[in-house]
């Protein structure tokens, strides 16, 4: 993957792809300080603590989680990421997970940013990519993976609950990873 990477906006503003670095620590706590906590409290874990923002970031570079950013005026507007597993029965799978901040949902940047980690994953030769939703909270999550062809393959009924107590669906969806033409 060619990075930094300029992507055009439906809206016709300019987002730069890239790499999460080291020196991104304080742009990521800021970028989900501002992200909304109904959007935070499915993400498996807790943003708003500084280590976990940390461990992110010391994961660079240790072949365990690839992160990506977009930034638009040097802020980062969505952070999306690929995790995998060294060892056992599921190192052939990765899991997806993104944000895109409100403001930049509906242009397209989430879609970008899942196809180039989908095209990395298939790099790193991995077979499958699994992406967990919440139904009822994540439709537009949902509809965006089924774009990218995933399909629905296990759904935990009432498995999740929100702040209130009020419990959802989990709808987990795969992707198979195919080789591409060239490989052949
Ligand atoms: C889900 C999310 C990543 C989508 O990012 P995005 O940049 O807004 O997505 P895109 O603009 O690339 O849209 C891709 C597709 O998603 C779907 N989508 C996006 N927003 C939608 C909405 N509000 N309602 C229904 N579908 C929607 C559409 O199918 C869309 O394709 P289209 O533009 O051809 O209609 C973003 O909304 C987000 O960060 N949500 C909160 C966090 C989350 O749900 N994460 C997923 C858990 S892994």
């Amino acid at each position: 993957m060619r990075y930094p990477k300029e992507v055009v906006l439906k809206n016709k503003k300019e987002a730069v792809i890239r790499p999460l670095e080291t020196e991104d620590e304080s742009k990521l706590r800021s970028f989900y300080a501002a992200i909304p906590e109904k959007d935070r409290w499915y993400i498996r874990y807790d943003v708003t603590n500084p280590l976990v923002i940390k461990k992110w970031i010391d994961a660079i570079g240790t072949g365990t989680i690839y992160a990506i950013v977009a930034v638009v005026n040097e802020k980062i507007v969505a952070h999306a990421s690929l995790h995998m597993r060294e060892f056992g029965s599921t190192q052939h799978v990765g899991r997806l997970r993104i944000m895109v901040m409100p403001e930049f949902r509906h242009q397209r940047l989430g879609t970008w940013m899942l196809l180039d980690l989908i095209q990395l994953a298939m790099d790193k030769g991995l077979n499958d990519l699994r992406a967990d939703f919440v139904v009822g909270v994540e439709d537009a999550a949902i509809d965006a993976a089924y774009k990218l062809d995933f399909f629905k393959s296990a759904v935990l009924k009432e498995y999740v609950k929100s702040p209130r107590g009020i419990r959802y669906d989990l709808q987990i969806m795969i992707k198979r990873l195919h080789r591409s033409y060239g490989d052949f």
